[in-house]
């Protein structure tokens, strides 16, 4: 059955990206209830919010009902998920102290489902004392907060007060519904390019974003894991609650591992490596002259490969990404690497792989099983391969 969130909208300039948080929910196939405070129908109308969760927004209480049931209490109990965004001071504290005298108030008293508030306000006001006060309350009685993130805010002033951005409270939100199977396991995860510098202004790197490890972090972090996740440059966000190493070159990422490696339970090496160095590296910039230039590459570690010689209990997963004989290759690599499980992926495919938000993998085992995926989002790729992982598939 489908998971429903109950999104309470309270009044604040940050009420349009409540909007965005609607429809990343429904992207993940969520039902959306929406209930909107008076003050936040003068920010967006609740036909915004209608037309994206594709349900009826509530907002008045005494209103003629939708339907025969008594509105509050079976939204309070339809929730999964209570989520409040933004979260007002005034919600807060209205929560905080018992207070229920509209829709919005009166649901989230009668409700049983987990109720994460996401704060955004002047930030004066949630530093006041009795902001906090009233937050600290709630927290001891369970709610949840996403805090909110620091920056200039709308009325001008800088510091804590933004609504944290709508991906992170979806993921948030999306955590809450998945199965914690890997409590108490340490994850390590490798993500996205290395680099292999020429001269102080040269590089050389490949086409990984970061994508496929950051999604696999994510969804370690979710099912209950302590996850590092050892990442080369991406723009990709700092996901919350991982422990982030950012690294650039072979070396620096072979050091990092190798300083959790002993540790952890599952290591799985999505990163995109450099295999080569340049020999003599320039500590000048190297100038141009008449004719070509020619630059020599060497050889650099195998990381995966110096893990699985030296692996005792460590699960060690990893990926192959080839542009011809996808399983042939990945097999020799699972075998060569002594592996757990190979994820392989085709990169000629122009809408799955580097860069995309979807991947088409198949993953293999060391015991010879073969799981073909069909194309679909990397979350959900990385879904199937802990599902594989602790045995669910
Ligand atoms: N890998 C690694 N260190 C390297 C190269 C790759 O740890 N120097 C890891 C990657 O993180 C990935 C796996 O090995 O999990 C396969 O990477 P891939 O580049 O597909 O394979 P290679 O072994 O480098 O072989 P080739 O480049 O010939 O395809």
């Amino acid at each position: 059955m489908k998971k429903c969130v109950v999104l309470g909208v309270s009044g604040g300039i940050a009420v349009y990206k409540a909007l965005e948080i609607v429809s990343l929910l429904r992207k993940k196939d969520i039902e959306v209830r929406v209930i909107m405070t008076k003050s936040a129908t003068e920010f967006v109308t609740p036909l915004s919010f209608q037309s994206l969760s594709q349900n009826m927004v509530t907002c008045d209480m005494f209103s003629e009902p939708k339907a025969w049931e008594i509105q509050h209490i079976s939204l309070a109990e339809k929730a999964d998920i209570f989520l409040v965004a933004p979260a007002t001071a005034n919600i807060i504290g209205k929560v905080a102290n018992g207070i229920a005298d509209d829709m919005l108030s009166t649901t989230i008293m009668a409700t049983k489902a987990k109720v994460i508030f996401a704060p955004a306000m002047n930030t004066n006001m949630y530093n006041n004392p009795i902001v906090q006060e009233n937050i600290e309350k709630l927290k001891r009685l369970g709610y949840e907060f996403i805090e909110p993130a620091s920056g200039r805010l709308a009325c001008g002033d800088i510091g804590k007060g933004k609504l944290e951005s709508p991906e992170i409270i979806v993921d948030k939100v999306m955590s809450e519904f998945v199965n914690k199977d890997l409590i108490g396991k340490k994850v390590l995860v490798t993500a996205g390019p290395t680099i292999s510098p020429i001269d102080p202004v040269r590089f050389i790197t490949n086409r990984s974003t970061g994508k496929m490890g950051y999604a696999i972090a994510k969804e370690a972090r979710n099912r209950g894991a302590e996850v590092t996740l050892i990442s080369g440059p991406t723009s990709l966000d700092v996901p919350k609650n991982i422990n982030l190493v950012k690294i650039s070159t072979n070396n620096e990422m072979k050091d990092e591992v190798n300083k959790y490696f002993g540790d952890s339970d599952i290591i799985i090496k999505s990163a995109a490596v450099a295999d080569y160095k340049i020999e003599k590296y320039s500590t000048q910039k190297i100038k141009k002259l008449e004719g070509n230039l020619d630059l020599t590459f060497i050889r650099d570690s195998d990381i995966l490969m110096e893990l699985g010689n030296k692996k005792t209990k460590q699960i060690l997963v990893g990926f192959a990404a080839e542009s011809q004989n996808l399983k042939e290759n990945a097999q020799n690599k699972l075998l060569k690497k002594n592996l757990d499980y190979i994820v392989a992926n085709d990169i000629t495919s122009n809408d799955t792989g580097f860069a995309s938000e979807d991947n088409k993998v198949v993953i293999l085992s060391k015991e010879g099983k073969e799981i073909k995926l069909d194309k679909m989002s990397k979350s959900e790729v990385a879904r199937n391969l802990f599902d594989i992982i602790v045995g669910k598939r």
